[in-house]
């Protein structure tokens, strides 16, 4: 479904991600984990199109996307839950959800999707028309990623969906996670606290300054003492 050949993206002179290659097929999981400043998020930001790749091809259900504007890759099928949260703070959480499906024109099957949604998250239906920014760290989380499903994507990008949050309400999120999988999303997702994430996929890649160091079965990763010490908190 996805191919990132060898990317090379740049934030001026500084060279974020030095040949990243990776592969998502049509419904999987799959991880991504690796240390601050390894280029997790640049990676799903190169593929979302906000910080495109100055070298190498990004081939979506093989179309190369590599210079596709942003909303151009929502609208062929791929949207991204941000690295900390960004919920419109000032905007309501229903107006949040709302934005998510801007470039749709479906009103009917929005406001099924929006059902589904709040059937993902109940918290949401809950606080409807709160403020984005007065809802908790899990709350706009979960707000974040309930906005990306409403562009209906076919791939998912979630980064650190786990940052800040206590550990039950991590738990409830992998739950949901791995609900919106068994739904028919593909999931590309990127992670620093690694347990659930290696829980819930079956394929993982370690990333390190810039490069795939390792990949592997997300089992095999998870046994492996390095990834452990590493990322394990072992
Ligand atoms: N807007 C930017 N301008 C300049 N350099 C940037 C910018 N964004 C990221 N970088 C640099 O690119 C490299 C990769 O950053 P990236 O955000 O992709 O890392 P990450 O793996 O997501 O880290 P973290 O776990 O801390 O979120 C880092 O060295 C970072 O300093
Ligand atoms: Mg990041």
């Amino acid at each position: 479904m996805l191919e990132v050949s060898d990317i090379r993206t740049f934030y001026g002179n500084i060279e974020a991600l030095k040949g990243v290659s990776l592969v998502v097929q049509e419904g999987e999981i799959v991880t991504l984990i690796g240390s601050n400043g390894a280029g997790k998020s640049t990676t799903l930001r190169s593929i979302s199109g906000l910080s495109p790749p100055r070298e190498g091809s990004i081939r979506f259900e093989g179309s190369e996307i590599g210079e596709t504007a942003p909303q151009e890759i929502v609208q062929m099928g791929i949207s991204q839950s941000p690295e900390g949260r960004k919920c419109f703070q000032r905007m309501t959480v229903r107006e949040n959800l709302e934005l998510g499906a801007y470039l749709r024109r479906d009103t009917a099957q929005i406001q099924q999707d929006l059902a589904r949604v709040f059937d993902l998250f109940p918290r949401l239906e809950e606080r409807e028309r709160q403020k984005a920014g007065t809802m908790s760290g899990g709350e706009q989380q979960m707000l974040a990623i309930g906005r990306a499903l409403m562009a209906q994507p076919r791939l998912l990008l979630l980064d650190e969906p786990s940052m800040g949050i206590a550990p039950v309400l991590v738990e409830r999120i992998y739950e949901t996670i791995e609900e919106i999988n068994r739904q028919g999303t593909t999931i590309l997702l990127v992670e620093q606290n690694a347990n659930f994430a290696l829980g819930v996929s079956k394929r993982a890649y370690v990333l390190e300054t810039g490069k795939v160091a390792l990949t592997d079965d997300s089992a095999a990763l998870r046994d492996n003492p390095d990834v452990q010490k590493a990322y394990l908190g072992g």
